[in-house]
């Protein structure tokens, strides 16, 4: 059913925000039961690698049996080595409920212990990605379509943590996009077949892909269907269902407020900007995170106009706001004990007759001047009213989130995030916990003799500099002028992990990836530890 408050009512009756349109709906249910019995239309299984070869990894206990002992040599015979995300089907020939098996590499097994959750995630969302998930060419997968489909989900799954790490790539993996399809989203019923007491990884996963999905979502959608104040609409819808305090603040609050930095950006588009600042508190927190999200919903670089084919991306360019509303939906549905604070920072960049020219000089919330010499350095001018706002929030750690520079590319390719902060311990831990949880990021360092390329002739300081090299790191020193006094910070720039152009690979799809959400909720968590950031 549509959980749209307000349904659609545009020229673009499709653009409707119902996720059950938009994604096939892959619901996850978890059952005790014996695989080799289980009732589904397909079983997946692991492999690993041992010494003798191809080897059923646990929980697919009784698999073999069922198949009269046949399993290690039909995946000998299949070709099957066990490698990590390796797919082999072999057929159930009637011996099983099963249609066919799916059996998906491991690598090798734990020495001891649970498996590790990224194998165990890139495992689960290449199977369900095969089985669910969308081809290359976003054609939806010959498996499912259109069809209702069954899946019984075998993979090592004994304790909570196996059990989180399968049921979030599982669910990543499944993620389709359909929302502009003709065609129907197939249902997709997945049954996790786990050990006793993994109840409570299963719902954290679930909340956790859930929120990862939501963000897949926003940023996918045509960003002639979601100008700022949508973005901002979504917000509103998320927040209610999730119990979390919202405030908007439209154009002349912002321009009562002194917000120069999102107004300018803002300017050049009929669609006017919004600044959404979401608050979740929990009565026993001892610490404040506040995460501040870019939000251009669309960069066209303003009159410093993008070359075509670097605008086709740019739909993505709200991804850091997508992050923090998603990331503090799910740390609230989480109930963790921290508070968090969500700013996005929402605005069309684009070159009409009001759009900002290069030479103005705005002023961002708080006083400090900027020379825009630029329009297409926009994302630091929202952030920077977003950084200024955060500072009267107390936060114990400010975050900001945001496809900033393509030198982030260059730097780190399309996988890899920068991290840059107020301290190289900052970056070094936030980087540390972005890889802990299977997001691939890199401490940044802020070379001092790369701030003076900001300094103008006629403002507090310029948004672009004078000087070539280290893009990433001078759009970061431009953030720090506006980091509160004496507030902790790390930003995140995302520009290559937002988007993937390239080909889906593990559970991450073609299109929005959902980067930084599941870092953000992980950060969350070791605040409410008392771990972030530190005493
Ligand atoms: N949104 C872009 C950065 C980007 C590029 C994100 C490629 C994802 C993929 C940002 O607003 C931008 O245009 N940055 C400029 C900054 C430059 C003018 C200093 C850039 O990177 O070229
Ligand atoms: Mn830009
Ligand atoms: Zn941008």
């Amino acid at each position: 059913m549509c959980r749209l408050s307000r349904p659609c009512q545009g020229a673009h009756p499709r653009a409707c925000s119902c996720n059950n349109i938009g994604r096939v709906t892959v619901t996850l249910t978890t059952s005790e039961s014996a695989p080799g019995t289980a009732e589904a239309d397909v079983l997946v299984i692991g492999v690993i690698q041992t010494p003798d070869g191809p080897s059923a990894a646990p929980g697919a206990e009784g698999v073999d049996e069922a198949l009269n002992g046949g399993l290690s040599s039909a995946l000998t015979a299949l070709g099957a080595t066990g490698d990590l995300e390796e797919l082999t089907k072999i057929p159930g020939g009637g011996k099983l409920p099963a249609t066919f098996v799916l059996a998906v590499g491991l690598g090798a097994p734990p020495d001891s212990g649970s498996f590790g959750a990224d194998e165990l995630r890139r495992a689960a969302g290449t199977a369900l990605r095969d089985l669910v998930g969308s081809k290359p060419n976003g054609k939806a997968n010959g498996n499912v379509n259109g069809a209702s489909k069954t899946v019984a989900l075998a993979l090592p799954a004994r304790d909570a943590a196996e059990a989180e790490a399968v049921t979030v790539g599982a669910l990543l993996g499944g993620y389709t996009f359909r929302k502009y399809r003709a065609t129907p989203a197939p249902d997709v019923a997945v049954t996790l077949l786990t050990g006793e007491d993994t109840a409570a990884g299963v719902a954290r996963g679930t909340v956790i892909a859930e929120a990862v999905n939501l963000a897949r979502d926003l940023i996918n959608t045509s960003p002639l269907d979601l100008p700022p104040a949508d973005l901002a609409a979504e917000a509103e819808r998320v927040a209610a269902a999730k119990g979390i305090a919202i405030e908007v603040l439209a154009e002349d609050e912002l321009k009562a407020g002194g917000f120069g930095g999102i107004l300018a950006v803002g300017q050049g588009s009929s669609r006017p900007p919004r600044l959404v600042r979401l608050s979740y508190t929990h009565p026993e927190a001892t610490r404040t995170l506040a995460f501040v999200g870019k939000g251009i919903t669309f960069d066209s670089g303003g009159l410093s106009l993008k070359p075509p084919k670097s605008m086709e991306t740019m739909k993505s360019d709200m991804s850091g706001a997508a992050a923090a509303l998603a990331a503090t939906a799910a740390v609230a549905e989480l109930g963790l004990p921290v508070n968090v604070v969500g700013y996005l920072c929402l605005a069309e960049n684009m070159p009409g007759g009001a759009a900002q020219r290069p030479s103005d000089i705005i002023r961002i919330h708080g006083g400090k001047t900027v020379e825009v010499l630029n329009t297409d350095a926009e994302g630091r001018l929202v952030l920077a009213d977003g950084l200024v706002r955060s500072g009267a929030d107390n936060p114990d750690l400010v975050v900001d989130i945001a496809t900033l520079t393509g030198a982030q590319v260059v730097a780190l390719g399309d996988r890899t995030a920068g991290v840059m902060g107020s301290s190289d311990e900052v970056a070094a831990k936030v980087a540390s916990v972005m890889r802990d949880v299977g997001e691939a990021a890199w401490p940044m360092p802020l070379p001092k003799h790369l701030r003076k390329g900001l300094d103008s002739p006629v403002a507090d300081l310029a948004n672009v500099s004078g000087d070539r090299g280290g893009g990433m790191l001078v759009a970061g020193h431009f953030l720090r002028e506006f980091v509160p006094d004496g507030v902790a910070w790390a930003h995140l720039d995302i520009a290559g992990p937002a988007f993937n152009s390239g080909g889906p690979h593990g559970y991450t799809p073609k299109g929005g990836t959902g980067a930084a959400v599941r870092a953000l909720v992980e950060l969350a968590a070791e605040a409410a530890a008392g771990r972030i950031p530190g005493e």
